[in-house]
């Protein structure tokens, strides 16, 4: 894997309609086209197709992730979107997150078989831990590190706690690591000085542009 850091991925959720993602593109493809790191954004599947056909057009940056992929190739799945459907799409997946986890029940059997789907498909699994004890399946290369308790609440896992998994991920395996839970501008830069590669920005500071834009600033 050869992606410029750091590593910047932003995770709508199930948040903002085709305006919404569009106005959102607008403002960043002008700051993206001078960030000298990655930036991965993640809309809801329904907007992939407009999204890289607007990123296209313009030769941009940007790079698409899907939030999720099908633990299953194809078939009668009703409401599954395989991975080989959107592999001309997207580039990366998330996978693993924790509200999969909790809300869908996505067990290790389940996201070890997503992983295998979006890699055949070539597209790239950003694999999420909740701590450095969970099963990292074999072959994913970019592992993010999401504590539950920073998510969505604005406190951050502390440094020595990001340091230590991150350190502990890096000893299992070649991975680029990548820490997320209320990732903000004001904590941005330090998380990426310890042994992270990267961040995933979540609902609390993605969705506004503005927001994001602050966090590749302080990142620049
Ligand atoms: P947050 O979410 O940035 O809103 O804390 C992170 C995530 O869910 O990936």
């Amino acid at each position: 894997m050869n992606e410029a850091l750091p590593f910047v991925v932003a995770n709508f959720k199930a948040n903002k309609n085709w305006q919404e993602v569009s106005d959102w593109l607008d403002k960043l493809i002008p700051i993206a086209a001078t960030f000298t790191g990655t930036i991965v954004v993640c809309p809801a599947y329904p907007f992939l197709a407009s999204s890289a056909q607007k990123l296209s057009a313009i030769s941009s940056k940007i790079k698409l992730g899907a939030q999720d992929i099908s633990q299953f190739e194809a078939g009668a799945y009703t409401g599954e979107v395989a991975a080989s459907q959107i592999n001309d799409l997207v580039s990366f997946s998330v996978i693993g997150h924790s509200e999969r986890r909790q809300n869908f029940k996505e067990n290790e059997e389940t996201l070890t078989s997503k992983v295998l789907n979006a890699q055949s498909a070539n597209i790239e699994p950003i694999f999420c831990v909740q701590d450095a004890q969970t099963l990292v399946p074999a072959g994913a290369k970019i592992v993010a590190y999401e504590p539950v308790f920073a998510i969505g609440t604005g406190n951050a896992d502390s440094h020595e706690n990001i340091q230590a998994v991150a350190s502990s991920l890096k000893a299992k395996g070649e991975y680029m690591v990548l820490y997320g839970g209320s990732v903000s501008s004001e904590n941005v830069k330090s998380i990426v000085q310890m042994s992270v590669d990267g961040v995933l920005v979540g609902a609390t500071n993605s969705l506004d542009p503005d927001r994001f834009i602050s966090i590749l600033t302080a990142l620049s």
